[in-house]
């Protein structure tokens, strides 16, 4: 698996996942502006990926103040910290990683400068590495759910590419995979940006994961064939009553699996959980450029011009569709997910076995 994001002789290095699949380029981000810049444009994207980044730029930003003391150090982070907080709305990782970064330094604040911009770089490595653990933990559990010989469907990416490194929802197949489940994925395309088609299908055949690509409208085609045993996918936002925020077209294969009598399960870190919002409705929604959905790649015009479009990149699948939450915890019910940030709950009576 190639890495997504590193940290590397003082610098971000990130994959640029505009040019998957046809070319693999890294490019060394050497300001927080930049790092802002990949996250906005989607060279790093999905949820955790985007967190670590996050984390990454502040640590990077850090590096260039001149400050000498905590209060005239700390007063420079913030704009730092407000810059990439602007960049994409909905995947809660983001905000999660920057107060993460925040708390480090206002609990150090002891601590002399030059330790602290340390102190903030190893944070950002450390985020990194808990989120390859926290995907292997989710693909123990959550390959439970999946038997010898099943067909799984799965939208956007939510592996590797998506992640610090093994994925969510596609670690928890990978985790099948390498219990030698002979399983099959459908990947959906993903339009406007095309996710399936570039990223989770390519980073499946890295691994001689069989995969069939489909186009976003053909899932209920073949769930009405029988030919889909499972749905698995990943979230950006998961909400206290148990809704999920995730790529555009989620719920439209949430809507049609329960139609079709077929489980669909969310892969959901901890990370991605916040238990601040009550219901799905609140989550903020990315509106993203007209030229997404008018063109390919900003290159070649498919739609009128000056045609009205409306581009939101996620949409809110409520609880009521989902047939499990799987977290590096465990397994939950949605309308259970509420209980991760209760004290004194025995998750072991309220997890899914
Ligand atoms: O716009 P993107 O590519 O960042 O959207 C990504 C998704 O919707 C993923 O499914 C989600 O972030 C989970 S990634 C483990």
């Amino acid at each position: 698996m190639i890495p997504t994001i590193e940290w590397k002789n003082g610098i971000v290095k990130m994959l640029d996942q505009t040019k998957l699949p046809i070319e693999v380029v890294y490019v060394d981000c050497k300001d927080y502006q930049t790092v802002a810049k990949g996250i906005k444009e989607l060279w790093v994207r999905g949820a955790p990926a985007i967190g670590i980044a996050a984390a990454m730029g502040v640590a990077l930003g850090a590096q260039r103040i001149k400050a000498k003391n905590f209060d005239a150090f700390y007063e420079e982070l913030m704009p730092v910290c407000d810059h990439l907080a602007a960049t994409r709305p909905t995947a809660v990782n983001l905000f999660w990683a920057i107060e993460r970064m925040k708390n480090l330094v206002k609990n150090n604040s002891e601590e002399d400068i030059e330790m602290l911009k340390k102190m903030l770089i190893d944070e950002a490595n450390r985020i990194l590495e808990e989120d390859i653990k926290v995907n292997k933990a989710m693909g123990r559990y959550g390959a439970e759910f999946i038997r010898d010989g099943d067909t799984i469907l799965t939208h956007c990416n939510a592996g590797a590419l998506a992640t610090g490194g093994y994925g969510t929802a596609l670690g928890v197949i990978r985790a099948a995979w390498e219990q030698g489940k002979r399983i099959k994925v459908f990947a959906d395309e993903t339009r406007p940006v095309l996710q399936g088609a570039r990223l989770t299908a390519w980073e499946l055949m890295q691994d001689n994961i069989p995969v069939t690509l489909i186009t976003d409208n053909m899932a209920g085609f073949f769930m009405k064939k029988g030919v889909i045993d499972m749905a698995i996918v990943g979230t950006d936002r998961t909400v206290a009553n148990g809704d999920v925020a995730n790529k555009i077209g989620t719920y439209s294969v949430a809507v049609l699996c329960r139609e079709h009598n077929i489980p669909f399960y969310v892969a959901a870190p901890i990370s991605t959980i916040d238990l601040s919002i009550p219901s799905g409705e609140l989550i903020p929604i990315e509106e993203r450029n007209p030229m997404e959905v008018t063109h390919i790649f900003g290159k070649t015009r498919i739609a009128p011009d000056n045609v009205t479009v409306a581009n939101p990149a996620f949409d809110v699948t409520p609880a009521r569709y989902i047939t499990a939450i799987i977290t590096e915890r465990g397994a939950f019910r949605p309308r259970d997910i509420r209980k991760l940030g209760e004290k004194d709950v025995d998750l072991e009576k309220v997890r899914i076995k």
